[in-house]
């Protein structure tokens, strides 16, 4: 039975007292043992809601790391510093690094590599923009995002890796992609996997969807049979809302 995991993309939202504010909301409701829930603050955030969610069922991404151990990255966060703060996972390859800083399949290739060779588990982000689903390039697209930055990894270290597919056109513009086409893009990359590696590694590979996730879509979009969660960003910002699609499986 694959993992079902719905993650808070927090983005550049929450300082330190609104961070309080939303995760003793979210400590107050009662989750679903069958859901792997997670929230990805701001790195300013990370180790204040390690100790303020404590022994909750909460875990705590970071959105993102350098590839370096250590050196002369100003302004760079490295994966030792985030397990000094008690942080396990990391999301790599959202959308807004790839076009605001420049991040391609190269370079995420090397911030893949340098997380699970330290043991970090990983929520890979991918998905086309726009144009190539209107040109019918969509899965020439998630192909390529796929097997450059993550098909040398080794069959065990898949282990460590959680996917999300998030079609740039659904991340905030309160359009999602349907069901049946969050269900064809799964289904795709199941099976490019299983290509890769093995059915049983395939079948064991939670992937995500996110992109305008919702308390009112989400039953449907995580009732289809390749969907194993959501990667929430806008309504991961309200309490009611976020365990409102964590209860929607
Ligand atoms: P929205 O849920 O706001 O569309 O954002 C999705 C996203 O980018 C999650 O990483």
């Amino acid at each position: 039975m694959r993992d079902q995991i719905v993650a808070g993309n927090w983005k550049m939202n929450n300082d330190q007292n609104e961070t309080q504010t939303l995760l003793n909301a979210l400590k107050s409701h009662s989750k679903p043992k069958n859901v792997r829930v997670m929230v990805a603050p701001s790195f300013t955030q990370l180790s204040q809601s390690v100790s303020l969610l404590g022994d909750d069922v909460i875990t705590v991404a970071a959105q993102n790391v350098n590839a370096a151990a250590s050196g002369a990255y100003t302004g760079e966060v490295s994966v030792s510093m985030l397990k000094g703060v008690g942080v396990e996972t990391v999301i790599l390859g959202h959308s807004e690094r790839r076009s605001l800083y420049h991040e391609n399949n190269a370079s995420l290739a090397n911030k893949v590599n340098t997380s699970i060779e330290s043991g970090m588990e990983i929520v890979f982000c991918f998905g086309e923009q726009l144009e190539e689903r209107k040109s019918n390039r969509h899965f020439d697209v998630v192909k390529e995002q796929l097997s450059e930055a993550l098909f040398s990894l080794s069959a065990a270290s898949w282990s460590q890796v959680v996917l999300a597919y998030e079609p740039v056109w659904a991340i905030g513009t309160g359009e999602t992609a349907s069901p049946d086409q969050a269900q064809e893009m799964h289904a795709f990359i199941r099976n490019l996997i299983q290509e890769k590696y093995t059915e049983n590694l395939a079948q064991e590979v939670a992937i995500l969807y996110g992109g305008s996730v919702k308390p009112g879509n989400a039953k449907e979009i995580f009732s289809m049979e390749d969907v194993d969660g959501g990667l929430i960003g806008g309504a991961s910002l309200n309490a009611d809302d976020f365990m409102a699609i964590v209860n929607a499986f």
